[in-house]
């Protein structure tokens, strides 16, 4: 076979190369060609089983990067040598053919169907009851239970295992040709081949049918990135699916993270034979398709039930839109019988999941007041039964949200519950709009205490602008309120969850989170549902978080900008509360890591009268606010806050050994010089990292030098 023949050949003939690397090469100038066809050839064969291993069997070989890599090698010598180039190759998935003005039609020669429904086991039964009268009882039965994937479905031609076709459902006799769309899919094989090494034949024409959908994950990413571009959100996972794969352009379906499950065999011709919808799946499998997890043959309709059942307990965890489980009697023959009654399957029907979504309306919005002083919406509802569980209220997250919503009082809204979190509005149904509608006002003054709101974005440079009170937490009750919620919980005093502390904040026995530290045990014992046990828990509570190290009061005292890990080193540096406060902000500014926003933001915390007010409490109730220095003499952490770097041998330690008595004094070790290093310890036959700092001007100290620091 000649070089010609194997390149139009695709994949076959790559086994004979002999000359294979599975590690990029880079692209050595005066390739021959002939070397440069094998290289290519190679890595084609590559990509395709990587893409295979990460699309269809979630479960890659390589990192994103090596395979990014071998993609840019194959890149690049396709460039070189474009006359390499077939319609196969993997570099040509991502923009393939260009806008074409309307999709051609295809005529399914199989319809595509659509499924009865059952939503109970007794529905169920009564399914199979009909099934089995229509057989006149006089055939045994297995079933398969597999995911009903909320996508959209599409059916995949294949010929001498080169994939020429593929559609939409359409009407289900007529469909969208949209095979540039779907061969941007990643895990729709091009080119089919037995991933078993068998050898059976390929069949001459093979119609697969498969939902393709886009996973929840991915559909959450697109909509945050449609939304920073101010663009028009999609209201679900189907929907965007549906709205990636009818682009007249390929090249934006491409960018589009859709993958697919395939589930149906509409056609075969000179493939193995197959007698079941089991025996179907495994097929698939072995042929490269990806097919759903998790799919269970049943003897009978209990175990079926119970698969069912399994999914629904799926459901929350999966990163796929299920709304039910496709129930299949398994044997193909018994299928044949069946036939179909008006447009649905005797032999399949959908068990369907409780709804997920309602419509209902809007009647107010309540304002929530938080810590950081942001006033957050939440959607007040008419009460709605979503799924056996009945919906009053649903979260907003920001005023952003309200303005990408369009949404006004009294409109009727698209609401969705998943799992336990608190449900969301996925968008205002327009057209049932009555009139009545009016305009959702921001509240000028906060709720709380009154002072004047503003609009600005996030502190945490989120872009989302949000709405603010401008008064201070002292100054507003639902922020105090909020920041001894905080401070709590960041302590580790669970008994005090949210209601609690809004409660003693209340009622008077919290005006501050450093109160905590002064709560009586008669007051608590006065209060309605405080029992003894409680009381003592909640106080045991409170004396142990007394004790918790310095960087974690850093993090409770909720400062702007200081976050744990700041907090953390923080505490390195300063040993104690009283160092911190004492600081100015190039002291603070000057540690490692730390930025100039947040040491603005920690002295502007601590020039504040009653911040400094409620520190001193908290260190007069007792409250460790210092980190003890674990050295045996008590001596402070001497060396805090330097970083070293070794280099050459020591002679009387070894170098794990010099690091972790230097560390023990409160170093860090860096593994390369920079202007950032303070000093450098140079033991005999000290390389390149000495002349580094030679040159740098870092002190540099020899192994007596280091004796002396560590030893003292
Ligand atoms: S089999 C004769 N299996 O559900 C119809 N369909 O309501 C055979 N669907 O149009 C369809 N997951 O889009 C089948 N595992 C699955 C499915 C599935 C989702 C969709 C499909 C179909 C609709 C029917």
């Amino acid at each position: 076979m000649s070089d010609e023949e194997k390149r139009e050949d695709g994949e076959s003939g790559v086994e004979d190369i002999a000359v294979t690397s599975t590690t990029p090469q880079p692209v050595r100038p005066g390739l021959t060609e002939d070397e440069a066809s094998r290289r290519v050839l190679d890595l084609r064969h590559q990509l395709e089983y990587h893409n295979y291993r990460y699309y269809v069997q979630d479960d890659p070989e390589v990192t994103d990067a090596e395979y990014d890599a071998l993609y840019r090698e194959l890149k690049t010598l396709e460039s070189l040598y474009p006359e390499l180039i077939t319609p196969d190759s993997p570099t040509q998935r991502v923009s393939i053919g260009n806008a074409v003005s309307e999709f051609p039609k295809v005529v399914h020669e199989v319809p595509m169907l659509s499924l009865s429904n059952v939503f109970s086991p007794q529905d169920l039964a009564e399914w199979n009851e009909r099934a089995s009268k229509y057989l006149d009882r006089r055939y045994d039965f297995t079933y398969t239970v597999e995911p009903k994937i909320d996508g959209l479905s599409v059916a995949l031609v294949y010929e001498d295992g080169v994939l020429v076709r593929g559609a939409t459902r359409g009407d289900g006799i007529t469909g969208d040709d949209i095979t540039p769309n779907l061969k941007t899919i990643k895990s729709i094989p091009w080119k089919l081949k037995y991933r078993d090494g068998s050898t059976d034949p390929i069949p001459a024409r093979l119609e697969v049918r498969g939902e393709v959908y886009m996973p929840i994950s991915a559909f959450d990413k697109l909509n945050r990135e449609l939304a920073e571009k101010g663009e028009k959100l999609f209201a679900n996972p189907r929907n965007s699916a549906a709205g990636s794969l009818r682009q007249k352009d390929s090249s934006i379906t491409a960018k589009r993270p859709l993958n697919v499950f395939i589930y149906t065999l509409a056609r075969m011709e000179g493939g193995p034979e197959l007698k079941t919808q089991w025996e179907a799946l495994k097929f698939f499998e072995r042929l490269g398709f990806r097919v759903a997890p998790e799919i269970k043959l049943g003897e009978d309709l209990d175990q079926v039930v119970e698969a069912v059942t399994a999914w629904l307990d799926r459901r929350e965890r999966l990163d796929f839109e299920i709304d039910g489980a496709v129930i299949k009697i398994n044997e193909f023959a018994v299928e044949d019988k069946l036939g179909f009654v008006g447009r649905d399957p005797r032999w399949a029907t959908a068990y369907k999941f409780p709804a997920r979504e309602a419509v209902t309306r809007l009647t107010g919005i309540t304002w929530t007041v938080r810590r950081t002083g942001t006033i957050n919406p939440l959607a007040i509802l008419d009460p709605v039964n979503i799924g056996g569980t009945t919906v009053k209220s649903a979260t907003l997250f920001n005023i952003d949200m309200i303005e990408r919503l369009g949404l006004k009082i009294n409109d009727p809204l698209l609401v969705k519950r998943a799992g336990d979190v608190i449900p969301n509005v996925v968008k205002v149904m327009e057209e049932r709009r009555t009139g009545e509608e009016t305009p959702v006002v921001l509240p000028a003054t906060c709720p709380s205490c009154g002072a004047p709101t503003t609009r600005r974005p996030d502190e945490s440079g989120s872009n989302d602008p949000k709405l603010y009170c401008t008064n201070d937490p002292y100054d507003c009750p639902s922020q105090m309120r909020d920041w001894i919620f905080f401070f709590s919980a960041v302590r580790g005093v669970d008994g005090m969850g949210e209601r609690i502390a809004h409660r003693f904040y209340d009622e008077g026995l919290l005006r501050n989170f450093g109160d905590l530290y002064y709560l009586k045990r008669e007051q608590l014992l006065a209060l309605d549902r405080f029992g003894e046990r409680s009381t003592d828990k909640l106080l045991n509570q409170i004396e142990e978080s007394k004790k918790k190290p310095l960087d974690n009061l850093l993090m409770a005292l909720g400062i702007p900008h200081v976050g744990v890990k700041s907090a953390e080193m923080l505490a390195n540096h300063f040993h104690s509360l009283a160092n911190l406060e004492a600081a100015d902000i190039d002291a603070i500014a000057a540690i490692k890591g730390m930025g100039r926003v947040a040491a603005q933001s920690i002295v502007k915390f601590f020039a504040n009268e009653n911040n400094r007010k409620i520190v001193q409490k908290i260190i007069d109730a007792g409250v460790r606010t210092e980190d003890p220095i674990e050295e045996e003499n008590g001596g402070r952490k001497a060396l805090a806050g330097k970083t070293f770097v070794l280099t050459g041998n020591l002679v009387n330690y070894g170098r794990k050994q010099a690091e972790e008595l230097l560390k023990r004094r409160g170093a860090t070790i860096g593994s390369s010089v920079s202007k950032n290093t303070d000093y450098v310890i140079a033991g005999a036959e000290a390389g390149s990292k000495l002349t580094k700092a030679q040159q740098l001007g870092v002190s540099i100290l020899d192994e007596e030098a280091f004796t002396r620091l560590v030893e003292d």
